[in-house]
């Protein structure tokens, strides 16, 4: 059994489609122990909840200072046992030491095809603002594992998807998470359950 945590900041789309597909049995042998949060308001953690699924958060008001926050965050997450941390829309910086104690163990999803349109700054809706602005004629999103720099770790799966005449950012942005975000996210944690993807090496 794959033992996940999911980090998220916001909505919990993707969280849910990970909910879901363990449910339909698109996603095998894997558990959900747990949803972390940086924001103690994030829907995310609703969708957990509703769930049953336990929930941890950890606001940067309750650890303003940088180093301690993520000392707490390893020893949160060191304490677990999990196998796998999936990034879903989880908006901190994880420093150095949190991707050195999980090398090889962290995937994150990004809303692009890196790399082009990612890296700083490249967040959000940035991210199709910068794809429309530029006039590319596809998009598309990435998952791929965590190191210590910003989405430029080894690519694990990826999916393309158009971009249509008189796209905003937002209708842009449902069209990527629709197509793309929410079928490669699943299908990459499928892949490590069944080590068809191997982690931790
Ligand atoms: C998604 O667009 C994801 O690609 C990006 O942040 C957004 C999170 O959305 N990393 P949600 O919280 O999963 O709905």
């Amino acid at each position: 059994m794959l033992k996940i945590a999911v980090c998220v900041s916001g909505g919990g789309t993707n969280l849910q489609a990970i909910i879901d597909a363990i449910e339909s049995g698109k996603i095998k042998d894997t558990k959900i122990e747990f949803v972390f949060s940086n924001n103690k308001n994030a829907y995310a953690l609703t969708r957990a909840e509703n769930k049953g699924i336990k929930t941890i958060s950890l606001s940067k008001k309750d650890i303003p200072e940088v180093k301690a926050y993520d000392e707490k965050m390893t020893e949160i997450f060191k304490s677990t046992g999990i196998d796998l941390i999936v990034l879903a829309g989880f908006l901190h910086n994880l420093s150095p030491e949190f991707t050195r104690a999980f090398k090889n163990r962290i995937i994150n999803i990004h809303p692009s095809l890196i790399p082009s349109f990612c890296g700083k700054g490249f967040y959000g809706l940035h991210v199709h603002e910068g794809v429309l602005n530029r006039g590319v004629k596809v998009t598309g999103a990435t998952v791929h594992m965590v190191d210590e720099g910003i989405d430029t770790g080894r690519i694990l799966m990826q999916k393309a998807v158009c971009v249509d005449e008189g796209d905003t950012p937002e209708v842009l942005q449902k069209r990527v998470m629709e197509q793309a975000e929410w079928v490669i996210l699943p299908e990459t944690i499928n892949k490590i359950a069944s080590g068809e993807i191997k982690i931790g090496e």
